[in-house]
């Protein structure tokens, strides 16, 4: 169980951590993204219809070339130094998104506010996973959709356990923890799961979910 006291100190850190690394993101990460974030990042949005749609964790906006026609984005993020890279993109892009400055723990939006959210390689690093689970729940309508690509603990002897070991090394270095178990996050947080498919083995999946 995680106090509010961890949160705060860890979500300031994370904002800490990824205002420092935003200028060297894209550069970290060009690598996987052409061997396989890019052909998921596709895959996750051409499923996600056009509609109010929030992405949180925008990041430097690697997703916004892949934002569905029509759709009506919000996207948010911690980091206000990530958030100017993925303004800077919308607009090379000409893509239309609201960028906001916002605490995925905390979504300053009504309830119902969306009908589908998205997220990509975020609850590694949110404090709270389970609460920013829960306040997907509540902004997206009822019966609308919730798409997380994410990388998580792989549950195999041997392997979960050295994933656990190595998790708080990782977070120091990194940011990131490795050992989240965002499946059963996804339920801890009252959402009901539509499919789980495995991307990149047990590591890295994709989940439908519904509030
Ligand atoms: C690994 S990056 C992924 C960025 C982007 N989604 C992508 O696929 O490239 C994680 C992002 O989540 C953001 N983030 C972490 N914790 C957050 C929180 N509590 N609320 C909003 N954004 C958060 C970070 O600032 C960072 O931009």
């Amino acid at each position: 169980m995680i106090t509010s006291d961890d949160v705060t100190k860890q979500t300031a850190a994370t904002r800490t951590r990824y205002n420092r690394i935003a200028p060297m993101y894209d550069a970290m990460e060009a690598f996987t993204e052409r061997a396989a974030f890019g052909a998921w990042r596709q895959e996750l949005w051409a499923a996600v219809p056009a509609g109010r749609v929030l992405e949180v964790g925008v990041g430097t906006g690697k997703n916004l070339a892949f934002y569905p026609p029509g759709a009506q984005m919000t996207a948010i993020d911690l980091s206000d130094r990530m958030l100017a890279r993925a303004r800077q993109r919308a607009a090379a892009l000409g893509v239309r998104v609201d960028l906001r400055l916002m605490d995925a723990q905390h979504l300053e939006f009504p309830d119902n506010a969306f009908d589908a959210a998205v997220t990509t390689f975020v609850f590694c690093s949110v404090p709270d996973a389970v609460a920013g689970l829960r306040e997907l729940g509540r902004v997206v309508r009822p019966g609308g959709a919730i798409w997380l690509l994410e990388h998580m603990r792989v549950d195999q002897p041997f392997i979960g356990p050295l994933m656990d070991l190595l998790n708080p090394l990782v977070v120091r270095i990194m940011g990131a923890n490795i050992n989240r178990r965002t499946v059963e996050n996804v339920q801890q947080a009252g959402l009901k799961l539509v499919a789980v498919r495995a991307m990149r083995g047990e590591l890295v999946r994709l989940i439908h979910a519904r509030p």
